[in-house]
């Protein structure tokens, strides 16, 4: 965050000027209160939303009636610096207040979550991970900046780049996955897209780094559960995505849950101030979780609120989510010298320094013009949702070719999910309209499809024999739409079974003992069990939670316009109790084979259902002449990348190393890089990557990054578990 003089001199003269409770107010983000106006409890209105008993669309109308606490006074007195809010009008109002009656005149910071869109929803995250692609990254955030901005909305609690490997963990449809490289990738390119573009103030918000650190490896995937790691392993895994993002400039990072080794990581010293702060150079503030500092007496590590908001504050934290537990005790934790306020000004520099950065004392504003710029949505936006949604998609089985399909066919379209355009969004997703959500059955009309539609069941569970026979008896094929309901995804939404929920299974049983050609197309928002369905079902197509233009993609799809390229950014299990599974583990001392007395399950076996980068194409490629060359600094690997089927189409040429004796055990592959090859039917490419030496060490417990010379294994392929190898000695 580059600042003029003149702004630096402005932030330090602001902080002398400042009472402690201007200091502690500025470290105060405060969330719209809900008093009344409806019938029920807010927390019980909550849980309906949670377990469907009312819909999204429902709550935000009676969100819209509901009598709310916008903290105005507070707010006039300086005792809020950040407010979560998504409302344009009132966004200028509060504002106003702020700048023009408050004594300092410091603008509010208004954050939202906005994790994959605002107004033009994307993919989740763990989907637009697969099209492996950092400009398409870059691009869907750089346009979420500029719609939530228009609404007067200038930080987003985004990107989650929790490295998650369980897919028990709900969470796992938040963030790009497994792999600690591609999370990285992906990291670094929301953060360009979200605070890069100064051609307006209006084009860029403050990115939010979150959850940190080590939520993905909550234990048993159960949320908000702890999390145990040797220092190496959260060095090598867990914390280059936030060092990389912190280094691309983010301005500001979100403290996680979870305990980490024992230390809540609302209050741990090392993570936030030793790691984030000191080590990487976190510029900006980091900002605690909902609620995250008074869980810490949950914890069992404070015994009240004041001595945890006075830990917060020791270890590092600058700014408190939601609990005014600052605002409470930190005055008194400052006088009994628990607290110094030099901490406090430090917390406060870094705040000012986001809110100037930002160009929110200069223009705090949204103007009336601004605010309605993407009510409807632009046409620009809706291409864009509708490229990731398709890059997103994996093809994950294609016997005999039953996919693509000709426009001519007859289709049966079954399933809930398909006429559902609500479940289109996927988690996390609060500023979108219903009107701009196509569900796949919109997606099937809008391309001329020959189908008739027969809802049979879905997620929620119960089956209509009658529409089963229907279906059955109408179609030449069946196009089955199964997966999960978005609210069995995202927070709070670990599940112990990660099959087909309801009786979607016995749905695809009934319709395949038909004898028609069945494509299921999935709309999840973690890795299934699909160990039965692979045995079963010809055709499978993973669709995710693709956003607002979900139907349109898949029905390009479905219909060859679009050959499918995405690729796994997650590891799918046979089984639940393969979690937590991924590609790149430490070897063991008995790597998992036939034999019994190996590292696998009786009845699982070793191998996962569909490896990490994994994915077909309605083409097929051949890989041949796989070289590696050492040269003083790096690695060059080449190989021949040949489109051996009919039509045109994409691989995702990866990269892989093992570094096969070292110090400490290390995994046994680890991705170092990927290339999108688009290639005619017979063409070649001559795919050149390479692997700089400092890529390829790791740390120790200490944090030392150690080279060591030896053997190293490098593979190119198309996923983690296909690929050609060649072994090149390497010395540093
Ligand atoms: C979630 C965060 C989110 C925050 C604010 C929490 O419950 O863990 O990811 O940013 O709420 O909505």
């Amino acid at each position: 965050m580059m600042l003029s003089k003149q702004q630096e001199a402005k932030i330090q003269s602001l902080i002398k000027e400042m009472t402690l409770e201007e200091k502690i107010g500025q470290m105060n983000l405060a969330s719209v209160s809900i008093v009344g106006g409806f019938d029920v409890p807010f927390e019980e209105l909550i849980e309906m939303v949670g377990d469907g008993r009312i819909s999204n669309e429902e709550f935000g109308k009676i969100m819209q009636s509901a009598e709310q606490d916008f903290h105005e006074d507070e707010i006039r007195e300086g005792k809020i610096g950040a407010l979560m809010l998504q409302d344009p009008i009132k966004a200028n109002k509060l504002q106003k207040i702020a700048v023009e009656e408050s004594r300092l005149g410091i603008p509010l910071l208004i954050g939202l979550d906005v994790i994959h869109g605002f107004k033009t929803v994307y993919p989740i995250a763990i989907a637009e991970a697969g099209a492996f692609e950092p400009e398409l990254f870059e691009k869907t955030a750089r346009m979420a900046a500029k719609e939530s901005r228009s609404k007067g909305v200038t930080w987003h609690f985004a990107p989650m780049i929790d490295v998650a490997r369980d897919a028990r963990w709900g969470r796992v449809s938040e963030g790009p996955g497994e792999d600690p490289f591609l999370v990285t990738e992906f990291a670094k390119a929301k953060v360009r897209g979200l605070q890069n573009d100064h051609t307006s103030t209006e084009h860029y918000v403050a990115a939010c780094l979150k959850h940190y650190v080590a939520y993905g490896a909550c234990e048993a995937g159960r949320d908000y559960n702890t999390t145990s790691m040797s220092r190496s392993l959260l060095h090598n895994t867990y914390l280059p995505p936030f060092e990389a993002a912190v280094k691309e400039g983010a301005a500001s990072v979100m403290a996680s849950f979870n305990d980490l080794n024992g230390i809540p990581c609302s209050v741990n010293q090392f993570t936030l101030r030793t790691m984030l702060k000191e080590t990487f150079d976190l510029d900006g503030f980091v900002v605690s979780d909902a609620n995250g500092i008074r869980e810490c007496v949950n914890h069992g590590i404070a015994s009240d609120d004041a001595e945890a908001g006075q830990q917060a504050v020791n270890a590092g934290m600058d700014m408190d989510m939601g609990t005014g537990i600052f605002s409470k005790h930190l005055k008194d934790c400052v006088k009994a010298e628990k607290v110094s306020e030099s901490a406090m000004d430090e917390a406060v520099e870094r705040i000012l320094r986001v809110k100037m950065w930002l160009g929110l004392f200069d223009n705090p504003y949204v103007s009336e013009e601004t605010m309605h710029r993407y009510d409807v949505l632009p046409k620009e936006n809706i291409e864009l949702a509708l490229e990731a949604a398709k890059k997103s998609i994996v093809l994950l089985k294609n016997e005999n070719e039953i996919l693509p399909l000709k426009k001519e066919t007859k289709i049966s379209l079954v399933g809930t999910l398909a006429d559902n355009p609500e479940e289109v969004i996927g988690a996390w997703a609060m500023s979108w309209n219903i009107e701009d959500c196509v569900s796949v059955k919109q997606g099937l009309e809008h391309a001329g499809a020959n189908f008739t539609y027969y809802p049979c069941g879905g997620p929620e569970g119960g089956l209509n024999e009658a529409e089963i026979q229907d279906a059955i008896r109408e179609g030449d094929v069946i196009v089955a739409v199964v997966g999960e309901l978005v609210s069995m995804t995202g927070e709070a939404a670990s599940k112990a079974d990660i099959s087909l929920p309801g009786e979607q299974r016995k749905l695809l049983e009934r319709l395949l003992a038909s004898g028609k050609p069945v494509v299921a197309v999935l709309m999840n928002g973690r890795p299934l069990a699909l160990e039965w369905e692979q045995g079963h079902v010809p055709a499978i197509l993973e669709g995710w939670h693709l956003g607002v233009q979900m139907g349109n993609a898949i029905a390009s799809v479905l219909f060859g316009e679009t050959n499918p390229s995405g690729r796994l950014a997650s590891t799918f299990p046979k089984a639940a109790g393969q979690c937590p599974i991924y590609y790149n583990h430490p070897n063991t001392g008995r790597p998992g084979s036939k034999s019994k007395f190996t590292s696998r399950y009786l009845d699982a076996g070793f191998e996962p259902l569909y490896p990490f980068g994994y994915g077909l194409s309605y083409t097929t490629f051949s890989y041949r002449d796989l070289s590696v060359k050492e040269e003083p600094d790096r690695l060059i690997a080449t190989v021949n990348v040949t489109n051996t089927g009919t039509v045109e189409g994409t691989e995702t040429v990866q990269l892989y190393m093992r570094d096969v004796t070292a110090s400490i055990v290390r995994p046994i592959k680890e991705l170092k890089g990927f290339q999108k090859v688009t290639l005619k039917p017979g063409e070649t490419a001559k795919v050149v990557m390479e692997l700089a030496k400092s890529q390829m060490g790791f740390y120790d417990d200490e944090r030392n990054y150690r080279l060591e010379d030896g053997i190293f294994q490098i593979f190119m392929g198309a996923n983690a578990r296909k690929g050609m190898m060649q072994e090149v000695e390497v010395t540093f």
